[in-house]
């Protein structure tokens, strides 16, 4: 069996990217999304604009003190830095491991209600999964999204769904030698209370490991890239930092199998501010479990990065960068000074965000 030939690696590998003081940097927003991104700061989104940001991000000096992984899109895993180089060599010459988003967008779910929608992606996945090995890609991420509403989403089917799907696609890319994240995001929209968040979030999480077990994912040889137990954006009742760290551990401490190595979270439109004092706060709370807690962020890692870019000042954009990089390292080891490094404080939710 392939799995068994790459079990090996894929636990060091996964052992790799939960490296203590180190998370992952999310750079694969489709060529739509980044083109929002481009459009905030007026640069047009063009392939040639795409590898020179990109290229930016990669070539930050010591950002590999901070990252173990980047995740990238198709193009930019087949694509040379504008000096010529692979973007993937960049990579691997700051030790940062290259990873691949594999998963081809979200559907709406037939049988679901209104907003609910499943991952698609998984024909000939395994086959895809080897070229990107072949291209250098040890690890990849596949983002299944699930809403709270109050006419009571997630339905049934759609928990089943979503979390069948992840294990299917961890099983699919593990056959390739691909370290699986394993993401299913909670989506802040919504007027819900953290309770409630915690609730239907330990449901979907156990749903996800069950679905792993009877797909036969090597647990070592995978993360978890859940959003933080927090309240809905529009609750009145906002739960306060030490709140959601505390909801949060608790949440995964029910769910999450001691045998996964780590557990990186995305930002889901918190600031940047928030979301390193979070992830701080997890870290200095009594854990009755191993994981290494720590980061997969795409927007609170790239927000003050790409304003301070601007399209052409790679020496702002890198600064800022390496500023976030080592702020949520820090926090990642619950030693973060919140303030301490510069940062933005403004909200990065977007209702119904695709990704
Ligand atoms: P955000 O941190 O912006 O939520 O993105 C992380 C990610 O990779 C979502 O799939």
């Amino acid at each position: 069996m392939a799995l068994n030939y790459y079990a090996k690696e894929l636990k060091e590998n996964a052992q790799l990217l939960a490296s203590k003081g180190k998370g992952i940097l999310a750079v694969d927003e489709s060529t739509k999304t980044v083109g929002k991104r481009l459009a905030g700061i007026g640069v047009e989104n063009t392939e040639e604009n795409r590898k020179a940001y990109r290229g930016m991000l990669f070539t930050t000096k010591d950002l590999g003190k901070y990252i173990s992984g980047a995740i990238l899109f198709e193009e930019t895993l087949f694509q040379n830095h504008p000096d010529g180089e692979p973007m993937v060599k960049k990579l691997n010459d700051l030790g940062i491991i290259p990873g691949i988003k594999v998963d081809k967008g979200l559907n709406p779910l037939p049988g679901g209600k209104d907003v609910e929608t499943f991952c698609s992606g998984l024909d000939g996945l395994v086959e895809r999964a080897a070229k990107y090995y072949e291209q250098g890609a040890r690890f990849a991420k596949w983002r299944a999204v699930l809403q709270i509403t109050s006419d009571g989403c997630p339905s049934n089917l759609s928990i089943q769904e979503n979390a069948w799907g992840l294990a299917r696609y961890a099983r699919s890319v593990q056959e390739a030698g691909l370290v699986p994240i394993i993401e299913p995001e909670i989506l802040m929209d919504g007027d819900h209370t953290i309770e409630k968040t915690a609730e239907v979030q330990e449901e979907v999480i156990k749903t996800v490991y069950k679905a792993c077990q009877t797909n036969g994912v090597l647990l070592e040889g995978t993360l978890l890239k859940p959003s933080m137990t927090v309240n809905g954006a529009d609750c009145s009742d906002k739960a306060d930092p030490q709140k959601v760290a505390e909801m949060t551990i608790r949440t995964m401490e029910r769910c999450v199998p001691a045998s996964v190595p780590g557990i990186v979270f995305l930002s889901g439109g918190l600031s940047e501010e928030a979301a390193s004092v979070y992830l701080n706060n997890m870290n200095n709370l009594y854990r009755k479990a191993m994981w290494n807690v720590s980061f997969s962020y795409g927007r609170a890692l790239q927000h003050s990065c790409l304003k301070a870019w601007k399209g052409s000042d790679l020496e702002a954009g890198q600064k800022a960068l390496i500023a976030r990089a080592q702020a949520n390292s820090e926090a990642s080891k619950g030693a973060y000074v919140p303030g301490s490094q510069p940062s933005s404080d403004e909200q990065l939710f977007v209702a119904g965000y695709k990704y």
